[in-house]
């Protein structure tokens, strides 16, 4: 086996146009990401057919700028790593069928990659000491998982979502508060002008011995609020509803999680996905971890949001089993978090 292993990653399942060089799993050559956000805003949210055509506008050049970032020629390459799932079909099959037509013309291994373990191992770059076992949140703008890492490509899923995801719940929110897309950055930045504690929203099964989640009775809360001043004739503080609503989904996600890692008894906890990037939910996790004694990781920014060096990361740990996808990989838009 070689000792510098260097993967080509691909990650198209959203609106990010991603590409990656990662060396040995954690060390990131290039990380070159093309948001589509601007193009997405005028519509309130990602529309998937204008995904797929910006994707396959723009894979040519955001892997050649990943190569040259790197400074890697794709001879240089080990294994062609690209996401199958889950995300959308047609902005999945533009990243598989470059991924594939790279492999094949280069005679190079594929790696198939699932997004949201992508998102745990994202835990990896940054946190060089960070070894399985650890529980993970996960929470992005399609899910909310709380999971169990027990070994690297070994998970189990301990709860998830019963409804909304959490960034779609942010999103929105954002959007009833006339604050823009995406939801979640917005309300974060209004949330630091106001006070959580001024309206009381609901804590979805906080007390539920389960580790699901449920967002969309808080979602309802917000707009019945809004919609019951507004009846009223009531002046409506944007500020107040954005943090009272961010404290009452950062309290549960937090809750849960440390719930989670006392029921597994381990050292490390960690947070992932585009949610992980939420000021309040770092913070609020940070102090609970500290409480408890638990070692928090968590990626920066920019490791959160959907990008190609995770999925490189996590293609790692499958090429060292030699775990290799073949010419019939297809898109898995519902894809599992499996072992
Ligand atoms: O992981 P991601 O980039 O894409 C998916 O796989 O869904 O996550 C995007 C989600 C959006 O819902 C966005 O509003 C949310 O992450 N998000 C945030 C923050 N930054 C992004 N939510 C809360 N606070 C933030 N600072
Ligand atoms: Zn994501």
């Amino acid at each position: 086996m070689k000792d510098k292993v260097k993967i080509l990653a691909i990650e198209s399942s959203c609106d990010e146009t991603a590409a990656a060089v990662v060396e040995n799993g954690r060390n990131v050559l290039s990380n070159v990401i093309l948001s589509q956000i601007e193009i997405h805003k005028e519509f309130g949210g990602v529309v998937p057919e204008v995904a797929s055509r910006k994707h396959i506008e723009n894979i040519n050049d955001v892997v050649e700028k990943a190569l040259k970032d790197a400074n890697v020629k794709l001879e240089e390459i080990d294994a062609v790593a690209v996401t199958y799932g889950p995300g959308l079909v047609g902005a999945l099959l533009v990243g598989i069928n470059f991924a594939k037509g790279l492999a094949y013309g280069w005679k190079k291994p594929l790696i198939a990659v699932n997004h949201i373990e992508g998102h745990i191992n994202s835990n990896y770059i940054e946190n060089k000491n960070l070894q399985p076992p650890f529980v993970c949140l996960v929470a992005s703008g399609g899910h909310t998982h709380l999971v169990y890492v027990e070994d690297y490509g070994k998970y189990e899923v301990l709860g998830v979502t019963r409804d909304d995801a959490a960034g779609e719940a942010f999103d929105k929110v954002a959007r009833a508060l006339g604050l823009g897309y995406p939801g979640g950055p917005l309300i974060d930045k209004a949330a630091k002008a106001g006070n959580k504690k001024a309206i009381k929203f609901p804590r979805a099964i906080i007390d539920d011995e389960s580790l699901d989640f449920s967002f969309s009775g808080l979602k309802s809360a917000v707009l019945n609020y809004l919609h019951n001043s507004q009846q009223k004739n009531e002046k409506v503080i944007i500020e107040d509803v954005a943090a009272s609503f961010q404290e009452a989904v950062v309290e549960v996600l937090v809750m849960k999680t440390i719930k989670a890692a006392k029921q597994k008894n381990l050292k490390y906890v960690a947070l992932a996905g585009g949610v992980a990037s939420n000021s309040r939910l770092r913070e609020k996790l940070q102090e609970e971890c500290h409480k408890y004694n638990y070692e928090f990781v968590k990626p920066s920014s920019i490791l959160c949001t959907d990008n190609a060096a995770m999925i490189g990361c996590a293609a790692y740990y499958k090429y060292m089993k030699n775990l290799f996808a073949d010419g019939s990989l297809n898109a898995i838009p519902n894809l599992e978090l499996a072992n």
